[in-house]
């Protein structure tokens, strides 16, 4: 996908679509809105009469495609439903739409009338934002292991019009910087998405040392040698169990952007496959355990974002790879470990591994990289899910700035998140009779914040934020139609775009 800003009006523009939006109507309401005034006259009245038919409501998600009597373009009209609960996410969700809609209908270029959208409030830039994001996510798809695929849309302009042109020049930045965001998270869903026989350990890394090469970046990787070294029991004992795949902890730095400037950690968990070791999950959706390694290459897409988009501070992330497979090198439950920093885990439940990986990680990002603050990102627990379904992401936090940092990023991103409480009840529930904590309580109580809990072990008194994206990680045939439209199938790399919008606004000193 490609994006420009265009000034002329979009209805003059030659694009192969013209998208536009509308209000949902009232019932009595029959009037035709003067804000279609200019896609009716290039429409030659066929707009005005599809709404004098009410074939035309405006509600949220309806789409109507109208050829234009030009016979080349399509007119795209998007319902925006009610103006009082308008707001940028609808923009996203309805362009998403769009795109998807002209999927296989041989438009290749569409220009959004970017005044039908700066409404109620949202601003040009704002609207500017949603439509990129809109676009670009909801007309991803995975094409790598495909032999045939339907013409989509390539390209997109951000049409201006008369109304919008004093804007031009903020616009303009705004859109670079967007795009690039976009652009990543379609990156990094390309990478969450190949299977585990592809994406193991090593080759997570090896995407590393090639981002590190283009972008400048610092790519340290431990492989398991070096992990027995620092004693980095957790990830060696559920990466034990597949001599095919052995286990890598991979350390991005990015020196950041102002000098002297504060040090952000982000932390991924990078299981490249969830079977569930000897506590073996059930079949019915293990393939989805592919995705389990989603938190770590969001660090890998946020690293590029942060890169790319030379955000202020510096940033250290580390991706905790392992693959999770029974076998007779696995670890088993009643094993005990020890981890980097001296910490040691009951194993219960060879199923909860990933406060395992990111009980080295955590110990020893804080412990060798002094971080101001500490991120995780980890496809954690089912509890995540149960408590606040697919489409947010638990946060948990010991920290109030920092999580009310991530609540604001996430909130202007798009990419939703709830703060659960951390409590010395689930402090209680991880200790264990025969180590310091254990990875598994064995009752079904409050999963998402005894697993945050777990974790707060290994971050001693760093600031930190842990971000439970088990549920928004990924999509499946059931969860896509609850799920919003920039949501693609498989892999949506969350976390990237407000983890990215949160290192941007970082303070500079
Ligand atoms: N990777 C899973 C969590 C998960 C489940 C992510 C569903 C995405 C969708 C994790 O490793 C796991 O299996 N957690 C267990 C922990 C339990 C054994 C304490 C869980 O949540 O059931
Ligand atoms: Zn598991
Ligand atoms: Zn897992």
């Amino acid at each position: 996908m490609k994006a420009s800003l265009e000034r002329r009006e979009a209805t003059s523009a030659g694009s192969d679509a013209v998208v536009t939006g509308v209000f949902e109507r009232g019932e009595k309401e029959t009037s035709f809105p003067k804000s279609l005034a200019k896609e009716d006259a290039v429409a030659k009245g066929l707009l005005k009469a599809a709404w004098d038919r009410r074939e035309i409501r405006g509600r949220r998600r309806e789409v109507t495609v109208l050829h234009l009597p030009d016979g080349r373009r399509r007119l795209v009209v998007l319902g925006l439903g009610a103006r009082s609960g308008f707001d940028a996410e609808v923009i996203r969700r309805a362009a998403a739409d769009a795109v998807r809609t002209l999927k296989g209908r041989g438009a290749r270029t569409a220009s959004f009338r970017l005044p039908a959208f700066v409404q109620e409030g949202v601003t040009s830039e704002s609207a500017l934002r949603a439509v990129v994001d809109g676009a670009y996510l909801g007309g991803y798809e995975f094409l790598r292991y495909r032999s045939t695929t339907d013409g989509a849309v390539e390209e997109i302009a951000l049409a201006l019009g008369d109304e919008l042109l004093r804007d031009e020049t903020g616009l303009r930045e705004a859109l670079d910087e967007e795009v690039t965001v976009a652009e990543t998270v379609v990156w990094t869903r390309d990478i969450a998405n190949l299977p585990a026989d592809t994406a193991s350990p090593e080759r997570l890394a090896e995407e590393a040392r090639q981002l590190g090469k283009e972008l400048g970046i610092k790519v340290t990787v431990f492989d398991e040698g070096k992990l027995r070294e620092m004693h980095c029991g957790g990830i060696l004992a559920v990466g034990g169990g597949s001599s095919a795949h052995p286990p890598r902890m991979i350390v991005l730095e990015y020196p950041g952007g102002s000098r002297r400037g504060r040090t952000v950690a982000v932390v991924g968990k990078g299981i490249t496959f969830d079977s569930g070791g000897i506590s073996i999950k059930p079949a019915l959706h293990m393939s989805e355990m592919k995705f389990d390694k989603s938190g770590a290459v969001a660090v890998l897409g946020i690293l590029r974002a942060a890169a790319l988009l030379k955000v202020p501070p510096r940033v250290v992330g580390v991706m905790a790879c392992a693959e999770n497979v029974p076998s007779g090198t696995s670890y088993r439950p009643g094993d005990v470990v020890r981890t980097y920093n001296g910490k040691t885990i009951e194993v219960l439940n060879t199923d909860a591994e990933g406060r395992v990986v990111l009980s080295d990680a955590l110990g020893y990002v804080v412990a060798e990289h002094h971080p101001d603050e500490v991120i995780d990102l980890a496809t954690l627990t089912s509890a995540q899910v149960t408590a606040l379904g697919d489409d947010m992401a638990g946060l948990v936090s010991t920290d109030d700035r920092l999580a009310s940092g991530l609540l604001a990023a996430a909130r202007e991103a798009g990419e939703p998140l709830w703060r659960m409480p951390l409590t010395d009840y689930h402090r209680t529930l991880v200790k264990s009779e025969v180590a310091d904590v254990r990875n598994s309580i064995e009752i079904p109580t409050a999963g998402m914040l005894t697993a945050s809990a777990f974790l707060e072990n290994f971050v001693g008194s760093t600031p930190w934020a842990h971000l439970d994206i088990a549920g928004p990680a990924y999509t499946n045939e059931q969860t896509r139609k609850y799920q919003p439209p920039y949501m693609s199938h498989g892999a949506t790399a969350f976390g990237v775009r407000l983890v990215s919008r949160y290192l941007l606004q970082s303070p500079k000193a």
